[in-house]
């Protein structure tokens, strides 16, 4: 059909791509990262030892990671002009426009390291990129809620440092529970990278043509905004909210069966899972350890959220279609639970895969084979035909 895809299998590019960082079985429900299954990584690892394992293709010895924490932690701080971008948006502004804006213009102030054929530059550009965006996407929260930035703190871990930042304010003292960072750093994982997603092989085209990967980072968090795709945990939690209340929800199973209906089950399906999603089963737990921590376990949301994946699993059209609850289903439950508003769950998934992004981008822009991404089309318009004058018409 037209827009399919068709690809030279002779280029290393974006249509279609040799990799060896995550590999994803659909039917058997398995994510690996260089090998190791995701639920390994949730339950022993942390995200930035994950971030080390996406980058640079082993588990690191204590003395490695003690350095690459060291490394990014001494970048977590952005420029401090770059303050001023955040304050040319308006106050309702999404945070995920700002952070499309923001990163962005990160190409502006870190054009020192934006050199893509000197790999000590990309090596800069990589530590640079997963540091700062716990910082950009807190400030963008604080931004559109009107409170003062917070800077980060070399003394926190990652995802403490990027809850502190959220929730903290100077009028307080503010301590991270420490649940809630394992669950935040859960998250983040969870997140970090998934083979050749939308937004993903956006960040690979972009950066076919040698543009400077804060721009191509900025390309994806642009594709992942769409509800079909990072977007969807924020569609999913505001479709709980409006489903409201278990004895609605055989209405919107309707809805999802009914094929004149646009509506689908937020949170639900996947293009590569027709069975279980790894992430998910992980998220389910997380949600439930996180919610019996804030005492919210009846958290009318919760319940809505396990009365529709009960009834939905129980839906021979569901088994049939082989839709299955997805990773986004369960992390806005979390997400909400922590304090966070929906508008920045998306944001967060952008934070989480910055790592993904810039560990495909470092694999394709070091492969000397690399040619611009260049997707083929099934043309289907009119055939030859000459121009006709205006008056003739
Ligand atoms: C992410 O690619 C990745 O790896 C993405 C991601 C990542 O980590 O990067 O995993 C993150 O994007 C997860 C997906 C988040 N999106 C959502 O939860 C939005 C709701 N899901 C749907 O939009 C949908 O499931 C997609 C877009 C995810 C997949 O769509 P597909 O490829 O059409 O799914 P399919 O081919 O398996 O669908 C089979 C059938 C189709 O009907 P028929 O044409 O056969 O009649 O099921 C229908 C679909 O229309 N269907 C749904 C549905 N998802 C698919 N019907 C109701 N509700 C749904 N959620």
């Amino acid at each position: 059909q037209a827009g399919v895809f068709t690809y030279d299998p002779g280029f290393t590019s974006t249509a279609s791509c040799d990799s060896t960082i995550t590999f994803i079985d659909g039917d058997k429900g398995e994510l690996l990262h260089r090998g190791y299954p995701i639920d390994q990584l949730a339950e022993k690892s942390h995200y930035l030892e994950v971030c080390y394992v996406l980058l640079y293709g082993e588990l690191p010895s204590p003395a490695q990671l003690e350095d690459f924490e060291g490394r990014v932690t001494g970048h977590t701080m952005i420029h401090e002009q770059m303050m001023y971008l955040f304050r040319g948006f308006r106050r309702d502004a999404h945070p995920m426009a700002i952070m499309v804006g923001v990163v962005g213009a990160m190409s502006a102030f870190y054009h020192d390291s934006t050199d893509i054929n000197d790999p000590w530059q990309r090596e800069v550009a990589s530590i640079r990129m997963i540091a700062k965006m716990p910082t950009i996407a807190a400030m963008a929260y604080k931004y559109t809620i009107g409170q003062p930035f917070e800077y980060p703190r070399n003394d926190l871990d990652y995802a403490s440092n990027f809850l502190r930042m959220c929730f903290a304010v100077p009028a307080e003292n503010y301590e991270v529970n420490p649940i809630l960072a394992r669950a935040m750093d859960r998250i983040f994982t969870l997140h970090a990278d998934h083979e050749q997603n939308a937004s993903t092989s956006t960040v690979r085209l972009a950066s076919s043509s040698g543009a400077n990967p804060f721009a191509c980072i900025a390309a994806g968090i642009a594709c992942l905004w769409g509800p079909a795709h990072g977007g969807a945990n924020q569609a999913c939690l505001e479709m709980l909210q409006e489903i409201g209340t278990p004895d609605r929800i055989p209405e919107y199973i309707a809805r999802a069966k009914d094929k004149d209906d646009p509506f689908r089950l937020m949170g639900f399906g996947h293009r590569v899972y027709k069975n279980f999603d790894p992430r998910a089963k992980v998220m389910k737990q997380s949600a439930d350890e996180v919610l019996d921590l804030l005492g919210v376990e009846d958290n009318p949301i919760l319940q809505v959220a396990k009365e529709l994946e009960k009834a939905a699993l129980a839906d021979p059209y569901f088994a049939e279609k082989k839709l299955f609850p997805n990773v986004d289903f369960y992390s806005g439950i979390i997400l909400e639970a922590m304090g966070f508003p929906t508008s920045m769950f998306t944001p967060i998934f952008a934070l989480s895969r910055t790592v993904g992004w810039i560990s495909q981008w470092k694999e394709m822009i070091g492969d000397p084979q690399l040619k611009i991404g260049r997707p083929r089309q099934l043309y289907k318009g009119a055939t030859l035909r000459d121009y006709v004058d205006i008056e003739n018409r």
